[in-house]
């Protein structure tokens, strides 16, 4: 782990409060696994750095999704092609290399990470919107890394109407997959690990905590699992599912 200074080669909107970050970065995509994220410093009016994910390391450059929430990602949308940005990293473990084709699911923001694990493995993965806006870009970054693509979106505005975990165990039934790698909301995760479960397939999911230092240094990102206290910057954020969701009933 470095803080790179990194020139910044674009930063544009794709959807709604949505925007990509591309980063001219050879060091630090050569040094990432997928899973990984940087902790970024916007500017010099922010003490705390933002975590995200690293959402592609293709040809030197690293590419970053971020969702607009609040100033610093605000602030972080002002930057343009040509400036320069800090970013600390590559930080957490990272997702393991699976034996096989893995099915990446994933909602929202939570498709970063999950971006570049298709980059890096054999793998299918379904996407999981809101609305037609939300899930289209993330269908063009996935198409040339993945062999097939499924789509739900809340409002059934595009693809299949539902949640991922609607059309999940339909697609599980028709492929042998090696293991489900998630990314999302809790809430689809712990309903992804479960099914992933009861088709007794191993299940990575990556979590997402309010963090400070993200080095492992303050304890703001602890979580409990069956192996005791874990913090998340540092022991994650990809933990087994069935560590984390526990023996407790994940769905
Ligand atoms: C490992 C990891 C990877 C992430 N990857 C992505 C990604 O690829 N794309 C994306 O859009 N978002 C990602 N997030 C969430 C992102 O870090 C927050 O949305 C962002 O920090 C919000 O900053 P803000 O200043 O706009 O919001 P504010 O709410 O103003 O932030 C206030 C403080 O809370 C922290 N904070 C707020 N929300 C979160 C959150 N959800 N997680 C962690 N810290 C938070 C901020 O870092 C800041 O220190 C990731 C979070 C983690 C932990
Ligand atoms: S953010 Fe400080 S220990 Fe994880």
């Amino acid at each position: 782990m470095k803080n790179f200074n990194v020139r910044i080669l674009s930063n544009e909107p794709v959807a709604a409060d949505v925007f990509r970050l591309t980063l001219d970065a050879p060091e630090l995509a050569k040094t990432s696994r997928a899973g990984q994220f940087v902790q970024v410093k916007v500017s010099d009016e922010f003490t705390l750095r933002r975590p995200l994910g690293i959402a592609s390391t293709a040809g030197g450059r690293v590419k970053i999704f971020y969702r607009v929430v609040g100033r610093g990602t605000e602030a972080l949308t002002k930057k343009v092609g040509g400036d320069w940005l800090s970013a600390l990293g590559a930080l957490g473990n990272g997702f393991a290399n699976p034996s096989g084709k893995v099915l990446l699911v994933g909602g929202g923001m939570g498709l970063a990470p999950l971006l570049c694990a298709a980059e890096n493995f054999s793998a299918d993965v379904l996407i999981g919107g809101r609305t037609k806006a939300e899930v289209l870009f993330w269908q063009d970054e996935f198409a040339p890394h993945v062999e097939k693509i499924f789509i739900t979106t809340d409002d059934g505005s595009y693809a299949k109407k539902g949640f991922a975990i609607d059309l999940l165990p339909e697609v599980l039934s028709a492929e042998n997959y090696s293991a489900v790698y998630t990314c999302g909301p809790e809430i689809m995760m712990r309903g992804v690990a479960k099914l992933a479960m009861d088709n007794n397939l191993p299940c990575q999911v990556s979590f997402e905590k309010r963090m400070a230092c993200g080095l492992g240094a303050c304890l703001s990102c602890s979580i409990d699992t069956t192996d005791g206290r874990k913090k998340v910057c540092k022991d994650g954020p990809i933990f087994d599912a069935a560590k984390v969701f526990g023996g407790d009933d994940v769905g």
